[in-house]
C-alpha cells in the first residue's frame, strides 16, 4: 500500500455506542455489505460486556471494546477511559445506537457535531425512558422514533430525521417497541447515509440540510428514504 496522500479517498468513520441487543447496529452494518451505506465501521464500544452488539461486532471483524463504568471512579472519569479508546479509532460520527447511560459534559463536548443518538419516540415528547409505555398511558394515536444530535442535555438536541408509527388499539408497550423498532433501522441508516454524504449536519441548536437550516425534521417514508417537511403541508 502506498502512503495516503492527500487526495486519496478517505471513508467516512463511524464509532457505534451500544449497551444491549444491537439491532441497530446490525441494520447499519447490513447497509453497508449491501453498497447503501458508504461507511466504514471502525469501532463498538458498550458499558456492558455482554451486550449482544459486541457479538454482532466481532462476528463482522469490526473491533469491540466493553468498559465497565465501575472500574472507574464516577461518570466523567469513565467517560475519559470510553472517549479516549473512542477517539483512538479517529471517528467522523459517533452513533449512540441503543447506548444507556448518560454521557458527561465534557464528552458530549469534545465531540460535538459528531455525535448522534437514535431515540425511540417522536421527540420532544417522551424523552428519558419507558417511552412506548408512556406514550399508550398518554392515549397518543402516533408515535416513533427520533435521530438527533447530542447535546448536554438528555434526548434534547436537534433533531436530524423521525419515522411515524400509528399506535393501535389493543398495542402494549410490547407491541409498540416492535413496530417502532422496524422503522428505526431505515431511519438510523439513512440520517448516517446523509450525514455521511455531507448533506445533514449540526448548525448550532439546528439541523443544516444542503448548507440551510432545516424547519423541522426530515421525515422518513414508505420508500424507507428521508424526505424534507413538506412546507405546504396543512396536516
Ligand atoms: C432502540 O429502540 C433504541 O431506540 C433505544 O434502545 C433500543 C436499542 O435497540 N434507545 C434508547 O432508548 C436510548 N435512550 P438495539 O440494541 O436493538 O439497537
Amino acid at each position: 500500500m502506498s502512503p495516503a496522500h492527500s487526495h486519496t479517498f478517505r471513508p467516512f468513520r463511524i464509532a457505534v455506542l451500544a449497551s444491549g441487543r444491537g439491532s441497530n447496529l446490525a441494520a447499519l452494518i447490513a447497509a453497508r455489505a449491501a453498497g447503501r451505506l458508504p461507511v466504514e465501521l471502525v469501532g463498538v464500544f458498550s458499558d456492558r460486556a455482554g451486550a449482544g452488539a459486541l457479538e454482532i461486532a466481532r462476528a463482522h471483524g469490526i473491533p469491540a471494546l466493553a468498559l465497565s463504568p465501575k472500574d472507574s471512579a464516577d461518570r466523567t472519569a469513565f467517560d475519559e477511559s470510553l472517549f479516549s479508546r473512542i477517539a483512538a479509532v479517529q471517528p467522523d460520527l459517533i452513533v449512540c445506537a441503543g447506548y444507556m447511560r448518560l454521557i458527561s459534559e465534557a464528552a458530549v463536548r469534545r465531540f460535538a457535531g459528531r455525535m448522534i443518538n437514535i431515540h425511540p419516540s417522536l421527540l420532544p415528547k417522551y424523552p428519558g425512558l419507558h417511552t412506548h409505555a408512556r406514550a399508550i398511558a398518554a392515549g397518543e394515536r402516533e408515535h416513533g422514533a427520533s435521530v438527533h444530535y447530542v447535546i448536554p442535555a438528555l434526548d434534547a438536541g436537534p433533531v436530524i430525521a423521525q419515522a411515524r408509527v400509528p399506535v393501535l388499539d389493543g398495542d402494549t408497550p410490547e407491541t409498540l417497541a416492535g413496530r417502532v423498532l422496524e422503522r428505526e433501522h431505515p431511519l438510523l441508516v439513512a440520517s448516517v447515509r446523509w450525514i455521511a454524504e455531507g448533506r445533514v449536519r449540526q448548525a448550532g441548536a439546528a439541523v443544516a440540510l444542503d448548507g440551510r437550516p432545516l424547519p423541522a425534521p426530515l421525515l422518513l417514508g414508505p420508500d424507507q428514504e428521508l424526505h424534507p417537511p413538506c412546507e405546504s403541508s396543512t396536516a
